[in-house]
């Protein structure tokens, strides 16, 4: 029980003054560089925690992060969640962006859901009931997740909200993923102070790596204020076209900056990853034996091991 309880209980004011900092524009030494100035600061402000942390109860709470657009999140959460699930593990997804992709790419309509995420955070609903069974199981988002950021800002504990509603399914699963909106606003904050690790996909092109420092920024504002165990886990390169001399020196470059943290799977481009939502599924549902669906099999088994190993150690 008492790792439930807030470290520091009302430390919110806190955090509103530190996160204008944390999101203020990352300076870069020089205005006409090709490459982001990422690999003068990167390393020395990255927190690469002892090893994925397991939750108390042993479940693995994943963020999928990344304040830029289109990098794969939704679609990372989506497949890595249904590659555990083949792998015999209890998965639970979780929607927090307003727009419902992942809600969307199990055959679900945003527009016309009742209760969603917003009523869990908002209004505090269980968690229980906006699960629906598909795949995986998926907590899924409405249109109403829209004013979810402002309606929590109102809130007392307003950064721990979805902290609480995880409480009741926690012990249900080996894995709970959770996808969220490209900005680093309260529902990203809500995923981060929830979460054992976060993962944060990144498309193969110089300039998808500036925004990681500020990504790195904000969470070491949650770390010292509301979550000290959360810490990048990993990275996955996604849209990787290795004919491209440009995807290849922009895998290099973030491995430079950050090492171990890269994951070795490449998620390569295919239209596989755009084709399998229009049907409502998962890409290893869509096109089990084909390679898009390999590259998710592949990373879980990463993911997978990066936690065995810190047993171990
Ligand atoms: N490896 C990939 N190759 C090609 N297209 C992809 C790949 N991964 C995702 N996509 C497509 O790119 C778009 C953005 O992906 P998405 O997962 O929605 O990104 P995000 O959630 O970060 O905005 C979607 O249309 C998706 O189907
Ligand atoms: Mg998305």
């Amino acid at each position: 029980m008492s790792e439930l309880e807030p470290e520091t209980p009302t430390d919110f004011e806190e955090l509103d003054r530190a996160l204008p900092v944390a999101q203020a524009p990352v300076v870069v030494a020089s205005p006409d560089i090709e490459e982001p100035s990422i690999s003068a600061v990167a390393p020395a402000t990255v927190f690469v925690p002892q090893a994925p942390t397991p939750g108390a109860t042993g479940t693995r709470i994943i963020v999928f992060a990344n304040q830029k657009g289109g990098v794969a999140k939704t679609t990372t959460t989506l497949n890595l969640g249904v590659a555990f699930k083949e792998m015999g593990y209890h998965v639970l997804l979780i929607d927090l962006d307003p727009q419902g992709n992942l809600t969307m790419s199990q055959g679900l309509n945003p527009d016309t859901i009742e209760t969603s995420m917003f009523d869990v955070l908002v209004r505090k609903i269980p968690i229980s009931d906006v699960i629906e069974r598909r795949e995986v199981d998926l907590a899924v988002a409405s249109i109403d997740l829209a004013g979810a950021e402002l309606a929590l800002a109102a809130l007392i504990g307003r950064e721990r909200s979805l902290e609480k509603a995880l409480v009741e399914v926690r012990d249900r699963y080996d894995f709970i993923l959770i996808d969220t909106p490209p900005s680093l606003g309260l529902l990203t904050i809500n995923a981060f102070v929830a979460a054992t690790g976060v993962i944060v996909p990144v498309q193969c092109e110089y300039l998808a790596l500036r925004g990681l420092v500020q990504l790195e920024n904000t969470l070491t504002m949650v770390r010292e204020n509301l979550n000290p165990r959360v810490g990048i886990e990993g990275i996955v390169p996604t849209m990787y076209d290795g004919r491209t001399l440009h995807a290849r020196e922009a895998v290099e470059i973030l491995e430079e900056n950050f090492g171990d943290l890269v994951y070795r799977t490449r998620i390569r481009k295919t239209v596989r990853y755009a084709e399998a939502p229009v049907k409502g599924s998962s890409v290893l549902g869509y096109d089990p034996t084909g390679a898009a669906a390999e590259a998710y099999r592949e990373l879980a088994k990463e993911v997978l091991h990066g936690a065995q190993a810190s047993e171990h150690a």
